[in-house]
């Protein structure tokens, strides 16, 4: 691209205008672009440089697609040192989101004026790296150390407002960004500005680092970057500038040598891409501004206040006057959550709860949604009755979703005339906070009935996976398989709360036996009681789970399960009757427990999780690696920085994870089959990236 930058002399001002849509992203012609800019307005005799970004941003970063590449000449870094050092007055007008390498530029030019909606922000760390280009020694010296420490560790975004009053801007002006930059940068030269080289600035003053870099680490919960990114802003109070630099430098490079940097950039490409279906390239959504919702239990109500919260007016169909007021209750209390947290305000509350949301008893209330999602009980026949009843009353074209966790999307489908209209939007609890939705695709689903889910998701602020018809879809079917190993490496000796504590080790938010007691354990054990019919002979089916649930264990909601929430704490101590129920299994089933290490556990659940998560993709229930991933991100609390299981195997080595398989396989030949994808992967020295690439 030969004009990345524009270049233009006004006056005395050499105007640097970038052109790398969409985002500005810092690539290397930008780069180029700049130090060619620099140097010519010398040569031409400017007095100052206006640096400026055309279309919706300032720059919004390096370009995230360079990394790993070989490096390109200049680099981030040395553009910022040439900006800086240029003998003109340099000024950025910033607009949109000044970023990571963005906000780097901005530092490095002499001032800095931006337009009210602008935003700044040094968020590296969420990509497993650190600011790179000078950020963490040139940010303390405009804040001060403690509010530099509080943005390069979390990566916190600032508008222009706050920006102002922590010193990263000099002013705020409304306009568009070239205009309020050239006033300023005239207003500048015309009452005699001198260059302000941040560099030059005095060091930050130092503070009790032991004490903030305890509180870094705690909240990191084994995320390195964080931690690197801490120690470099540190060195900015400890070093001189140009050492402060280099102490970044090998911060920054160890970090863009790390797993976690592979892992959390495979998150920021693939949360984009899950999205995009080639399938549904040029395939126009239906309409979508009033959706029906059936049953208002946890499900329900959590989905119409997320439907609610996007702007979309919505009827929920409740079975009786109580149960339609207790459904009211579950939404206003949710609805009641948002206002407190100051996500709406009381007019919008009342607005939302009173003109946008009606419930009834009468499925004619719902004749003409434009889309409906049933969440009614998890009963296949409850469920075909409600689609009889809607097949009967909605309008033709009306989208009828439903809800399910694992019941055939199929065969509710055939329950209507028209199972072209009939689709799964499985989302996740509670749903007007979790962020993951599978659009459930059916062989009769129309494509854009599929579009219509995407949009949706979109409107609601989901992350939406594609998923295909099964026990499960793609999220619970892989959570019952690594349920079920972690349940095995019970029987053999682990106990729930060593499983617990190295999965949390691992990165995981919760471990697998917390969770099922938030989720509720009759959940589960329903499933095992309908899949019992027909369950293979050779499969070990632990019966503690059971036990637990008929002495009315429950989880979180009866006050005990794996653990005992009887002090009202959320988090539960361990409940002391699970290992008597662990070992009379054990003893049923004449097994002599044994020792496990946490590696070990961790080395098991994972590889039961992606031999599972190979299937999936092998059978086409997944479409692409990506897809699981970012299902097991976003729905079931995996490790950002490691980018999903899929991108962990990749990373671990695939051929290292199928041995272990075959080695298990020697003591459960049934559980540990080898899935054929991951067997063709490591036949032909491929990866599963290399199939996110090929999608
Ligand atoms: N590099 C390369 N591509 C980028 C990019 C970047 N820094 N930022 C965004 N993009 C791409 C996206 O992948 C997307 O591509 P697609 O259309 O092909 O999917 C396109 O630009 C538009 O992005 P979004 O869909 O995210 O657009 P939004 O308007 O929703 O968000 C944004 C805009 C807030 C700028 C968001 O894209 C964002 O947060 N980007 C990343 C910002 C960032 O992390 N910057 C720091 C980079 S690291 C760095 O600077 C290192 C330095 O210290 C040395
Ligand atoms: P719930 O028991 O809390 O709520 C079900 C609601 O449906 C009740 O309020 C009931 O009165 C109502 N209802 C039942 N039959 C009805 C009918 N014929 N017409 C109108 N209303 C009717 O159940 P929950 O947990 O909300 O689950 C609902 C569905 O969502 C199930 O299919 C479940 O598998 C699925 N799901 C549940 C998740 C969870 O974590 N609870 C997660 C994702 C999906």
């Amino acid at each position: 691209m030969p004009d990345a930058i524009g270049y233009e002399l006004l006056g005395d001002i050499a105007i640097l205008e970038s052109r790398n849509p969409p985002v500005n992203a810092l690539g290397i012609d930008v780069r180029k672009g700049l130090v060619d800019g620099i140097d010519r307005a010398a040569r031409d005799g400017a007095k100052a440089i206006l640096i400026y970004g055309a279309g919706r941003t300032y720059f919004a970063g390096a370009d995230i697609r360079e990394f790993g590449m070989k490096p390109m000449e200049p680099g981030l870094p040395e553009v910022c040192d040439h900006i800086e050092a240029s003998p003109l007055l340099v000024v950025s007008a910033l607009h949109g989101t000044a970023l990571g390498g963005g906000l780097e530029v901005a530092m490095s030019s002499h001032y800095r004026i931006a337009v009210p909606s602008a935003r700044v922000g040094l968020p590296e760390v969420g990509l497993g790296i650190l600011p790179g280009a000078g950020g963490t020694q040139r940010l303390p010296r405009l804040t001060g150390i403690e509010a530099a420490i509080g943005m390069v560790t979390t990566g916190r975004q600032v508008g222009a407002a706050e920006a102002l009053d922590l010193g990263i801007l000099d002013r705020v002006a409304e306009g568009e960004p070239r205009q309020i930059g050239l006033t300023y940068t005239q207003e500048l030269l015309d009452s005699g500005a001198q260059r302000r080289p941040v560099c030059d600035m005095p060091a930050p003053a130092a503070i009790d680092f032991q004490a903030a870099l305890g509180a870094v680490q705690g909240k990191a919960r084994g995320q390195l970057s964080p931690v690197n990114a801490f120690l470099a802003v540190q060195a900015a109070a400890e070093l001189p500038f140009r050492d402060g630099l280099a102490r970044e430098r090998e911060l920054f490079m160890e970090l863009m040598a790390s797993d976690q940097r592979h892992g959390l950039i495979h998150a920021f490409f693939s949360e984009r891409a899950v999205g995009k279906l080639p399938e549904l390239k040029g395939v126009e959504p239906r309409e979508l501004s009033a959706i029906g919702v059936i049953g208002g239990g946890t499900m329900g109500a959590g989905i119409a206040t997320a439907a609610l919260l996007s702007g979309l007016n919505v009827t929920m169909l409740e079975m009786t006057p109580a149960a339609a007021e207790a459904a009211r209750g579950r939404i206003e209390g949710n609805l009641n959550g948002a206002l407190k947290r100051g996500k709406i305000s009381q007019a919008q509350f009342e607005a939302l709860t009173t003109q946008a949301l009606s419930i009834s008893t009468e499925y004619d209330a719902l004749k003409d949604v434009d889309l409906v999602i049933e969440a009614v009980f998890e009963d296949m026949d409850v469920k075909k009755t409600v689609f009889k009843r809607l097949d009967a009353v909605c309008k033709p074209g009306a989208v009828l979703a439903t809800n399910t966790s694992y019941l055939d999307v199929n065969e509710i489908a055939a329950a209507t005339s028209r199972p072209q209209d009939v689709i799964g939007l499985h989302f996740f609890s509670p749903a007007h906070v979790m962020k993951l939705l599978e659009v459930v695709v059916a062989d009769k689903t129309a494509p854009d009935v599929v579009a219509t889910g995407f949009a949706l998701g979109k409107k609601m602020g989901k992350i939406s996976v594609r998923a295909g018809v099964c026990d499960g879809f793609i999220g619970n079917r892989i959570l019952s398989t690594y349920r079920t190993c972690a349940d095995h490496m019970i029987l053999d000796g682990a106990s729930p709360y060593q499983i617990d504590k190295a999965l949390v080790d691992f990165g995981f938010a919760m471990g697998p036996f917390a969770v099922a007691d938030l989720a509720g354990l009759d959940i589960g054990w329903a499933v095992r009681k309908r899949l019992a019919a027909t369950r293979d002979k050779r499969e070990r089916v632990p019966s503690f789970p059971d036990t637990l649930c008929e002495q009315g264990n429950f989880g979180q909601k009866t006050g005990k399960g794996y653990y005992d929430y009887a002090a009202g704490l959320r988090a539960g101590v361990p409940n002391p009757d699970v290992p008597t129920m662990v070992d009379a299994n054990r003893a049923e089933l004449g097994i002599t427990p044994r020792d496990f290490t946490d590696k070990e556990i961790v080395r098991r659940y994972m590889a039961a999780m992606v031999n599972e998560a190979a299937r999936v993709v092998g059978e086409g229930i997944a479409r692409r690696p990506l897809d699981v991933d970012m299902t097991l991100l976003f729905g079931y609390g995996f490790p950002r920085y490691r980018g999903g299981p899929l991108k962990w195997a990749d990373l671990t080595g695939l051929e290292g994870l199928l041995n272990d398989i075959k080695t298990y396989a020697s003591e459960d030949e049934y559980f540990w089959q080898p899935a054929p994808l991951l067997q063709q992967l490591v036949a032909q020295g491929r990866s599963f990236d290399d199939l996110n690439k090929e999608a």
